[in-house]
């Protein structure tokens, strides 16, 4: 059969027309969306050496938190000459956006060939500021998409020591499970790993929510405050004895050792913060009688114990099979507002991304 030659033109024109506007496509769509769960953390870290590089006065011990996620979408454009961000559906211009800003503007610093502007939208299926540390799942996600974005591929270590720069727990929202934060000496060896897999013990982290308001002073104002209460050198002498024992604990799956330590490195970053100048009291009236109760239900054979961070929420670990009979129990009390149940979670991941590399 003889084809018009017009008929032929025409295909071919539309065949490069395509092309162009794949190669485009592929050039212009610098583009990733990570996810990263937020942490407990069972040894605290409360105070910084370096606050420019977040370098910790102490090693921390943590748990990712499985269903509670921030999912951040980043999208490098020059072209826009400005960085933006939508955080929770809400277009943001000051302190967060500042802060996400300088983050990227730090990733540089260490990673030269990452582009200059960025959109980044971001969203938490989780309230913030109330004792669940968004920080860490936001700076985790962030870092993880920035990178993937330019087609970078990076080891873990690295990118734990990345998103610490952005908030010091996100470094430990990074790898999977149980996770230890080494407080390192310089901005390389200040990174988190894994010591242990979600699955390798079933704890799980009910969560008491006695206020919902947005706390008065963030972690970062308090980190610097720290060294301002005398008990913080006390806090500090045996810490790495108290996470031995929590590591030691976790692998061995002992929960009356666990308990133990959890509860007092908790009381200790809190008697700090009672004693800062000027003091800190996360603490209300609701938070304590949680405690006090879920000491006197360990006594009665559950395997609870509390810990609290930087607000007065509590959060109560225990193991999977006295779960509902910890929500049961809990539920009796007055002014408790919300529970929520987080399990063991993985570490951050990529949920998406159409960077040039990955074409
Ligand atoms: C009490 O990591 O939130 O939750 O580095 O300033 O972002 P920045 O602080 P952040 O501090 C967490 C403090 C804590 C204890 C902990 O998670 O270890």
């Amino acid at each position: 059969m003889k084809v018009h030659p017009a008929i032929i033109v025409g295909k071919m024109a539309r065949l490069a027309l395509n092309f162009i506007l794949d190669k485009q496509q592929i050039t212009m769509s610098q583009k990733a969306t990570a996810r990263a769960h937020a942490n407990i953390a069972f040894i605290k870290y409360w105070g910084n050496r370096n606050e420019d590089l977040r370098l910790p006065d102490n090693s921390s011990l943590s748990m990712n938190l499985d269903g509670l996620y921030t999912e951040t979408t980043l999208i490098w454009d020059n072209a826009q000459k400005i960085n933006s961000l939508v955080l929770n559906d809400q277009p943001q211009i000051g302190q967060a956006l500042e802060r996400v800003a300088k983050h990227l503007g730090n990733l540089r610093k260490h990673v030269p060939d990452l582009p200059q502007y960025a959109t980044v939208i971001s969203k938490n299926n989780f309230p913030m500021g109330v004792g669940i540390a968004s920080s860490a799942s936001s700076f985790a996600a962030l870092t993880v998409a920035a990178i993937s974005a330019a087609g970078i591929n990076l080891p873990e270590k690295t990118l734990s020591s990345l998103a610490r720069l952005g908030s010091g727990s996100a470094s430990r929202s990074i790898p999977t499970g149980f996770v230890e934060w080494h407080k390192g000496e310089d901005h390389d060896s200040s990174y988190a790993e894994s010591v242990a897999s979600p699955a390798y013990w079933d704890l799980v982290d009910v969560i008491v929510v006695v206020s919902d308001s947005h706390k008065k002073v963030g972690s970062t104002e308090g980190h610097r405050s720290a060294y301002t209460s005398d008990l913080q050198q006390g806090r500090l002498a045996h810490v790495d004895e108290r996470l031995k024992r929590c590591k030691e604990a976790v692998v061995n799956r002992d929960f009356t050792s666990f308990a133990e330590v959890v509860e007092e490195d908790s009381n200790l970053m809190h008697s700090v913060m009672m004693t800062s100048r000027p003091p800190l009291f996360y603490w209300q009236p609701e938070s304590i009688a949680v405690m006090q109760e879920v000491n006197i239900w360990r006594q009665d054979g559950l395997q609870v114990c509390y810990t609290l961070d930087a607000g007065p929420n509590v959060h109560c670990i225990c193991v999977r099979k006295d779960v509902n009979d910890v929500i049961d129990r809990l539920k009796t009390l007055s002014g408790i507002l919300d529970i929520r149940v987080a399990g063991a979670g993985s570490g951050a991941y990529i949920v998406e991304s159409d960077d040039v590399n990955s074409q």
